[in-house]
């Protein structure tokens, strides 16, 4: 049966270029997608910026241009990080489009009908010196539970508690430093909490989907009963609303009122998809698809991928709202966890993050990365860890080593010996044993088990090198009366790696396009079926893939050299966006005295620096200094410790902060790095701010 699926994965907020995690969100909705199209059902993949919200709108203000502008620039700028990564989505929109608006407006207009609309005069934190209305992020005090400093206005990162932003001690605002004032407005509310939407959302959390299957993983589930209630405690109805100034879609009627940015968010999903068929790109057998009749018809279904901090939005207000307004719901929510690096959550901030454009400079190959997340991805909300040693392993030992190593070794004897013709005897069992492969990692795929298909790859993997290593063929080779064996054995092993590629093609896309088209001479891309036959002649085995080599790990972990840009400075970079003075009384720095300094083993770069920065150890420090000093010339030296940066584990150890050099923008043409170094007086452990 041919199924008809409409699939996204969440709108990214437009302020800020994908991050790694974004990218693994992607791959995962990918991979699951080019299996479906493989398999022949009609799939329609699409996302979009979410391009709305205060945080947007301020970006663009302090980078000295429009909300628009800033919006577009960001949509350019994705591209490079999907196609980087071979990601193929077959439309990406902006929630600032027309078709958005009128899609939002439609569906505002018809809750509105069906009286699911309140209004209520609300106190809100307003910032006198902005002139507008905070969002809770952007408002801190301290905590009023444990008195921690410069905590967020909904929660404490020391103790953990949440709170409302009028809680908060000694409030002020994180834009202006002013402190805010309580003032009301009125604001839009969906009702949430109306009994029809209640008595709506438990019987669509519970139902099966179409296939018979939980239309929710059993965590997600479980955390949408908690949220539903069992007695009397159910929903809270959702504001909706924000005060201008606000970058949104205006709600109608009422000056001065948008639309929360989470209440079209979810509608730019169907407003991609609304573009991409009036586009004219929606074709099906030749028949030009319309927008409207899909997006209604039974048939299709409707799946999104998102990740697990955004599950209230999908389970609750997306279904809701929908439902509320007379339209089809969502069929699946699947849900994913959070990639970490080497156990630690990412943070831009704190340095902790993999640069998806750095990847791909460093010149690691991006089907490397689909492979190792599709090998930790399984089909629940688990977060997901990036640790290079595995990442290698992973690559070189089973990828490399297992997979591509059938096509180098069993090519070169085809290609001598048989002029690249294929030969077998027991065709019945290799088609049986290769049905029964690929059925098993088309339940795993479509389950979204990846790890597991890929064990199952894995295993064939080694299931073919035995058989073939048991031959012996290079023996075989030598006897020309047992030549016949050796095709037999190497047109196996051939006909095996066929079948691995075409259970691979999703997650290697470009690996398995050269395999289909150059290797086994196809004209077209492999389909799922491809694994039903048996390949006839090879062309001369072509290098498929390199290992990942760790000093490509290292330069994917050195932080990347400064953006060339004008250089009107003798710094040799134009100065950096502006930052509040909150962010920079994030950072710690320190006076730290250099005890001790040597050289690392197997680095040109760098120098070990042994630091005293008055907390009564040492910290050990990897420094790019090398070229500039002398260890010994160091010692006893004070210089300025970044303290607060989270640890970074290297190659050599792990550098527990940064000392502060200074050095020109394009250090080729202007070498030289320069040490600070405080005035006689200062301290080790005394702050610089
Ligand atoms: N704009 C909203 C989504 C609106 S959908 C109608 C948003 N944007 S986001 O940019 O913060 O996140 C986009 C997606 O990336 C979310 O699904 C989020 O869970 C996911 N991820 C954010 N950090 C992640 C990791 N570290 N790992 C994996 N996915 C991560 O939320
Ligand atoms: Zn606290």
């Amino acid at each position: 049966m041919k199924r008809r699926l409409f699939v996204t994965t969440a709108l990214p907020y437009a302020n800020g270029r994908p991050h790694i995690g974004h990218i693994m969100e992607y791959i995962q909705a990918d991979i699951w997608v080019r299996f479906q199209k493989m398999r022949g059902h009609e799939v329609y993949f699409v996302c979009a910026e979410d391009a709305h919200g205060a945080p947007i709108m301020i970006a663009a203000e302090s980078a000295g241009k429009t909300p628009r502008q800033f919006i577009d620039e960001m949509r350019d700028a994705r591209q490079q990080y999907l196609d980087g990564f071979n990601i193929a989505f077959d439309h990406w929109h902006t929630t600032d489009s027309p078709e958005n608006v009128e899609l939002s407006l439609s569906i505002y207009s018809a809750l509105k009908a069906n009286d699911f609309i309140s209004t209520r005069t609300i106190e809100q934190f307003f910032d006198p010196v902005k002139g507008m209305f905070l969002p809770d992020r952007y408002i801190k005090g301290t905590c009023p539970v444990c008195g921690a400093k410069d905590q967020y206005g909904d929660n404490c990162e020391v103790c953990g508690s949440t709170y409302a932003p009028t809680d908060l001690i000694d409030p002020y605002s994180v834009l202006t430093g002013a402190r805010p004032e309580l003032k009301s407005s009125e604001h839009f509310f969906f009702r949430l909490s109306d009994p029809r939407c209640v008595n709506f959302l438990r019987e669509w959390t519970t139902q099966t989907n179409r296939h018979g299957e939980p239309r929710l993983q059993p965590e997600v589930y479980a955390k949408t009963q908690e949220w539903l209630g069992t007695a009397g405690k159910g929903l809270a109805d959702w504001d909706i609303s924000r005060d201008a100034p606000y970058f949104g879609i205006p709600i109608p009627d009422a000056p001065g009122k948008y639309f929360y940015t989470w209440f079209d968010a979810p509608i730019g999903y169907l407003a991609s998809l609304n573009a991409y068929f009036d586009q004219g790109k929606a074709r099906a057998n030749g028949e030009l698809r319309s927008f409207d009749e899909f997006l209604a018809a039974d048939d299709v279904e409707q799946i999104h991928f998102i990740g697990k901090d955004i599950i209230y939005f999908h389970t609750l207000f997306w279904p809701a709202m929908l439902k509320s307004s007379g339209r089809k719901v969502p069929d699946s929510i699947y849900v994913h966890g959070f990639l970490t690096l080497n156990a630690e959550k990412l943070s831009k901030s704190r340095g902790i993050s993999i640069d998806p454009l750095r990847y791909l400079e460093v010149g690691m190959n991006p089907e490397w990365f689909r492979y190792f997340v599709a090998a930790k991805l399984n089909g629940r909300v688990e977060d997901i860890d990036f640790n290079p040693d595995d990442f290698m392993l992973r690559v070189n030992s089973d990828l490399i080593g297992k997979y591509v190593n059938i096509a180098s070794r069993a090519a070169s004897f085809i290609g001598k010996h048989f002029d690249g013709q294929l030969a077998y005897r027991d065709e019945r069992s290799l088609l049986d044993a290769a049905r029964a492969t690929s059925t098993l990692v088309a339940e795993a795929i479509e389950a979204r088990e990846f790890g597991k298909a890929l064990r199952d790859v894995m295993a064939a993997a080694d299931r073919i090198n035995e058989a073939f290593d048991a031959a012996e063929p290079w023996k075989l080779a030598k006897e020309p009366a047992r030549h016949a064996d050796l095709q037999h054995i190497c047109s196996s092993a051939l006909h095996g790696f066929k079948v691995l590629s075409v259970c691979l093609a999703p997650v290697l896309p470009a690996t398995a396009q050269r395999i289909a088209r150059e290797f086994f001479g196809l004209d077209r891309d492999f389909v799922w079926s491809d694994a039903d036959s048996l390949p006839l002649h090879i062309t001369p085995y072509k290098h498929l893939m390199t290992r990942v080599d760790a000093k490509q790990l290292d330069a994917l972990f050195e932080s990347p050299a400064a953006p060339a840009e004008a250089p009107p400075l003798p710094g040799g970079v134009a100065i950096s966006d502006a930052i509040t003075i909150d962010e920079f009384s994030k950072i710690d720095f320190r006076i730290a005295k250099i005890v001790d300094a040597g050289y690392v083993e197997g680095s040109d770069k760098l120098l070990r620096l042994t630091l005293d920065a008055g907390e009564g150890r040492h910290r050990n420090v990897f420094s790019g200094i090398k070229s500039a000093y002398a260890p010994e010339d160091l010692v006893g030296k004070l210089t300025v410790l970044v303290a607060n940066l989270a640890p970074r584990k290297m190659k050599f150890g792990v550098s527990e902060g940064m000392v502060l050099a200074a050095s020109h923008g394009d250090e080729k043409q202007h070498p030289g790095i320069y040490l600070l170094d405080p005035h006689t007086g200062a301290q080790p452990g005394m702050r610089v701010k």
